[in-house]
């Protein structure tokens, strides 16, 4: 496997990755632009030794300067179980820290078996909100202190 930021290159296998894996809630092809063009260092993609495009991550910052917000990290179902996503995780923490990010945060629905993918890197539950995005879907807002 080999993590990279995106290149432009790379933007529409990305968007169009990001439909295979979310089907119904997708951030849209223009988006992943706009991310590439504001966070260039904070969209990470895995690629399998065949170059397949397997995974990505995405941070964003918040406005309190040293904040920032994991918004979506992903892998192809093919793929999942084997590290992918920790390893985009890792990644994504690292270029943070080394932004001189103090705080990561990002939401999760509780039942999500990525909750326990962010427990392992140290995320812990600050709130629950119970219709976070749309009504009846739950959501944990998590925080992790990267200073510590
Ligand atoms: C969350 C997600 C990114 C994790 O990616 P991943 O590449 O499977 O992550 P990892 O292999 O590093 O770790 C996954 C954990 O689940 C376990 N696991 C085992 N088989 C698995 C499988 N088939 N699918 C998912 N997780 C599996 C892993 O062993 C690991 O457990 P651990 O944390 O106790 O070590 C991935 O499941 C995914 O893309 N989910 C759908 C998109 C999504 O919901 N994203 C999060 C939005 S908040």
């Amino acid at each position: 496997m080999k993590l990279s930021p995106a290149t432009p290159a790379d933007l529409a296998e990305l968007a169009e990755f990001e439909r295979e894996v979310f089907v119904r809630e997708v951030y849209p092809p223009f988006f992943f632009r706009q991310a590439h063009d504001l966070w260039p260092d904070w969209l990470l993609i895995a690629r399998s030794e065949d170059e397949r495009l397997i995974g990505y991550a995405l941070g964003a910052p918040v406005a309190p300067p040293g904040e920032a917000w994991v918004l979506s990290a992903a892998t192809h179902p093919d793929y999942r179980g084997q590290g992918v996503g920790g390893a985009l995780l890792t990644a994504l923490l690292a270029s943070f820290r080394a932004a001189g990010i103090h705080t990561a945060w990002l939401t999760v629905h509780p039942l999500n078996p990525a909750l326990r993918l962010y427990q392992r890197h140290g995320f812990c539950r600050v709130s629950e909100h119970a219709d976070y995005f749309v009504r009846g879907e739950p959501r944990w807002r998590m925080r992790l202190d990267l200073a510590a």
